[in-house]
Parts: C-alpha cells; structure tokens; sequence
C-alpha cells in the first residue's frame, strides 16, 4: 500500500473513533444539555493546542458480550494542551461510549497522562462523566479506580490537579476529585454521589432527586467539595483558565507574573470600608479588593463557610492568597466549615509557592453545643497547623476584632507571621470588652449600687486598657501601627523584601495534621 493510501485508512480510521459512541449516543448527550468530551476540552484550551495519545485504545473485557462491543477510545480522551500558554495534561471521559464507564483500559489511560503530567510536572485537569466503574469488567475496574487514587495523592503538592464534574460522578469514583485540589461543578449537569438516590431508597426507605442529592448548588453551598460553581460549561471553562493563570505549573515554580495594575480606589476607598463600631459588619472582599492589583479578587469556595473568603489576587503582578474573616456572616468567626476551608487553601499556597496575606477581624471560634461536637477543637486546630506549617512569606492586617484563639490562629506573630500589621482600630485582646468586663468585674458589678452604671464604666475601663493594637505593639507582637490607606504600600514592601524568604524546618517525613 502507497503512503498515500495508508494516510488515508489512518484517516478514515480516525474520523470513525472521534465520533465517540456515535451519533444517537452524541444527541442523547446534547440533549442533556451537555457538550461532548471533545468539545469540552477544546473549549477549554488554547485553540489548537490539543494533541490526544492513545485514541486507538480498545478495551480488551471478554465477558457479558464485550467481544462483540467496540468501545471508542474506551471511553475517555487524554492528551496536552495549553491554557493561556501553560501547558496541561488532560483527560475527559466520554459519556456516549459505555456511559463513560470506567474499565482497565480506560483507567491505563487516564494513569499515563497522570504519570506524563507528573513527569513533565504541569497541572492535571480531569473532566469527569461517568456511571462509574464498568460493572462487566468487575475487579479490573476497581483496580483501574485504585491506581488513580494513588496517582492523585502522589502527584498532590507537586502538580496542581483540578477536577471538573460534567455529569455523574458516583460511588467511588467520587474520590479521585476529592483527593484533587480545586473541583468545578456545573448547575443541573454535575452529579457527585457515593451512594445513588435507588440505594437510598432501598437501604432507608427516603426518596430523593440526583440533584438534591449530590447537584451542583449541594456540593458548593453544603458540602464544600466543590470549589467553583458555574450556571453553564462555558462559564465553568472560563474559570478554569483563570484559575490557571494565577498558579504555576509545579511546586518548583511561582505564578507567571502579570502586569502591575492599581487598585480601583474610587470604588473601593479603603479608609472608608470598615465601620468603627465594632459591631457593625462589612464586607471583607471589599478591603480585598482595595489592595488588590486591578481590584480583581478571584474568589474560592464563595457559597460555602462564608464566614471566611479566600481567594487569589496580585499585588504588583504577582500572585498572592488572600484569607479574610468575613464580618457579614456571623461576624466572621471561625467554625467547622471554615475552618476546614482557610486550611487547605493555607496549605496549598504554601506547596505552590504562594505568599499568604491574612486580614483579620474576628470575635473568636463560634461558641456552642452544634460546634463542639462537631468537632471544632479538631477542625480549628487544622488553621493553627496550616499557618504554622506554612514557610512561604506570610503577611497578617488585624482591622477590628482579634479575639482570644482567633487572634491567634489568624496567622499571629505566634505562628511564626513574617509581618503583622494593625489598623488603629484593632482590638486585640483576650475577648470582648463586654465578655471580659462581665467576667473580671463580675463582683463589683453586683455589689454595686447601680451596676448597670458601674458595668459601662468597667468596659469603657477595659477598652481603654486592652481593646487597642497598643499593647500588642509594645511588646512586638505587632510590628507597625498603620493608616488604612498605607495597607496597599506595605504589603508590597512586605511581599518585596520576602521574596527571597528561607524558613527550614526541621527534616521529617511529614507532619500529622488534625485531618
Ligand atoms: C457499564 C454503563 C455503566 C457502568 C452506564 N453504562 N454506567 N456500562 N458500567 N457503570 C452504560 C449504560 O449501560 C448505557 O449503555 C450507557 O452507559 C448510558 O447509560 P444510561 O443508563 O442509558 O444513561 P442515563 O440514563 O443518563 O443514566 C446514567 C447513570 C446510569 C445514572 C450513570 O447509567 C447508572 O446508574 N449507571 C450505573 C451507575 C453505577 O452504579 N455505577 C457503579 C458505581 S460503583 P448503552 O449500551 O445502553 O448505551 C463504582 C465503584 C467504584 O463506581 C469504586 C472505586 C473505589
């Protein structure tokens, strides 16, 4: 045969499997309202970047008839690309072959272009549309399952790996995600779950939806598994690529710097956000925002444990992480979910090269019976281990409130904080000027003629005394006292003469965090 006819069969042969599970499978799938795996990743790279290896992969099941199945692909596509320039491992798995169930074949190709993204050491991104593991292949799909899940913790700290849920993602498969470091989902297409609504059903008798079980809003509002949420797959791409434009490739590298931009001061005044009145909340984003290159916050986790923001942002063109208490929900305390939620992006700013900058206003962990059992000594002790463990510069702002164990585990000076600065306004102390007047001057208070008189006198006493940043400030704990406006200079001062930061550590395997 001619080179020229062989181009044509390797022509012919490709057009056939690009096609995927055909075109009653690919129009079942658009029905949904979902794009088809192809279109998925070209949308979401650079265009023309993509080249996909091992398109001619076939399963090799024997067993329920899978002799006689031709599963394109086996139903997943894997390959490089780009995204604004970086380059990308990528896999999607493709619903209209075998529902992209996931067999021995399909599972040897997500793992090579795992190992190649590790190799080449560049982000990993996993779109995921599947109804799990391919019950005819039984064990080998299990072992397919395993083999990832252990890819994923291997490659973790190394290479950023996001997760990208385009449909069902059930039992087990669910774990892959989970064990990733940022998981999109799409409203109405995403369904994570590790046990269906039919088991439901039948091991507790209770009825429920998919959605309601496992949909988008579940996952970004409640669980907190989801970090990013999206109305729609292009939206959802967009984020992606601006996630990636604010991390770099692997642990050994920075975020490619950007453009310096300044702040949009007009819309966010910075001496005009935070109220004086203690009580009054505000919204931390805003403060953000006004330090912020281009005002431009990019937002983590925004539906879930508002109680704290955390995001991405630059200052000078550079990437930092941003950690808030958010006063506008529940006066920005830390508890559970939040807790959960500033520590593991603590933690993975510090295995990304990424400079921490904490702005704190908070009046303590959430008292209560809900949260004691829940687990919020364990919980909140994972904010105390991540600060603490964390050797990229690290930049604190007290605003208002510091509070007890809040000033604390905001990355105080105690935790080894490279800067800490506060506004005037700051109040550090062991708790609230009411709180601690009720408690010190409980007796005099109740001996009193007029207690109600003697009880103002002995908080006005107490603030004067302890609810200032001048106590801390005399003894070092906080380096400077500032104006609000000077926040933006000294954070760049700050950041500029931590670049070269060395913060060793004694050497061990690795810590044990309060998981
Ligand atoms: C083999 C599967 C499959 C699977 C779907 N298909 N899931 N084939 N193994 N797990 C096939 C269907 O037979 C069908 O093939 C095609 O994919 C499309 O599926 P439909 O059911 O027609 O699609 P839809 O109505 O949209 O329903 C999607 C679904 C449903 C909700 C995902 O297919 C489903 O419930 N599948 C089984 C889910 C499940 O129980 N998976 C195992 C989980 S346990 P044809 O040829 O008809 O087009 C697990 C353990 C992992 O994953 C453990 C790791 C540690």
């Amino acid at each position: 045969m001619s080179l020229k006819r062989k181009i044509l069969e390797l022509q012919k042969k490709r057009e056939k499997v690009l096609k995927g599970g055909g075109d009653k499978a690919i129009e079942k799938q658009v029905a949904m309202g979902k794009m088809t795996a192809r279109e998925r990743i070209v949308t979401l790279l650079d265009e023309n970047s993509f080249h996909e290896y091992d398109l001619f992969v076939e399963h090799e099941a024997r067993d329920f008839d899978m002799d006689k199945k031709v599963l394109h692909g086996d139903g997943v596509i894997i390959g490089t690309g780009t995204i604004y320039g970086a380059p990308i491992c990528v896999y999607a798995q493709d619903f209209t072959v075998a529902g992209g169930s996931l067999g021995l074949m399909h599972a040897r190709k997500i793992g090579k272009i795992m190992d190649h993204a590790m190799k080449m050491r560049v982000p990993l991104i996993g779109i995921n549309d599947s109804g799990g593991a391919r019950i005819q292949e039984g064990v080998n799909s299990l072992a397919g399952y395993g083999e990832i899940f252990y890819r994923n913790t291997v490659a973790s700290g190394v290479i950023p790996q996001i997760s990208v849920i385009l449909g069902p993602c059930a039992g087990g498969a669910v774990y892959s995600p989970a064990l990733t470091d940022f998981v999109f989902v799409v409203d109405k297409i995403s369904k994570m779950f590790i046990t269906g609504p039919g088991v439901i059903k039948t091991v507790l008798g209770e009825e429920i939806t998919m959605e309601e079980l496992g949909g988008a809003k579940v996952h970004s509002e409640q669980t907190g598994n989801a970090h990013f949420y999206a109305e729609s797959e292009v939206e959802c791409f967009n984020q992606i690529k601006k996630l990636v434009s604010f991390i770099p490739w692997n642990n050994n590298q920075k975020a490619k710097p950007m453009e310096p931009k300044e702040p949009r001061t007009d819309e966010y005044p910075i001496s005009e956000i935070v109220p004086g009145n203690p009580k009054e909340p505000y919204d931390i984003r805003d403060v953000i925002r006004a330090v912020n290159d281009d005002s431009d916050f990019f937002e983590i986790q925004e539906r879930w444990a508002k109680n704290v923001v955390i995001g991405f942002g630059r200052i000078n063109g550079d990437t930092v992480g941003f950690v808030g208490n958010q006063p506008l929900i529940l006066a920005g305390v830390l508890d559970v979910d939040s807790s959960d939620k500033a520590a593991r992006f603590i933690r993975f700013c510090n295995a990304f090269n990424i400079p921490l900058v904490t702005f704190v206003d908070l009046p303590g962990y959430l008292p209560g019976v809900d949260q004691e059992h829940a687990g919020v000594i364990r919980h909140g002790a994972k904010v105390l281990y991540a600060y603490s463990e964390a050797t990229v510069p690290k930049i604190t702002f007290i605003l208002r409130k510091a509070y007890g164990g809040g000033y604390i585990a905001m990355n105080s000076r105690h935790l080894n904080a490279d800067f800490v600065f506060a506004w005037p306004g700051a109040e550090i102390a062991v708790m609230g000027p009411e709180g601690a007047a009720n408690i010190i001057f409980r007796r005099e208070i109740q001996n009193a003629d007029d207690p109600e008189k003697v009880r103002k006198q002995k908080i006005k006493e107490y603030k004067q005394k302890f609810a200032n940043p001048y106590v801390a400030a005399a003894k070092g704990y906080v380096d400077s006292v500032i104006e609000p406006q000077e926040t933006r200079k000294l954070l760049t001062h700050a950041l500029e003469v931590s670049k070269n930061k060395v913060d060793k550590r004694p050497n061990k395997k690795h810590g044990i965090p309060p998981f």
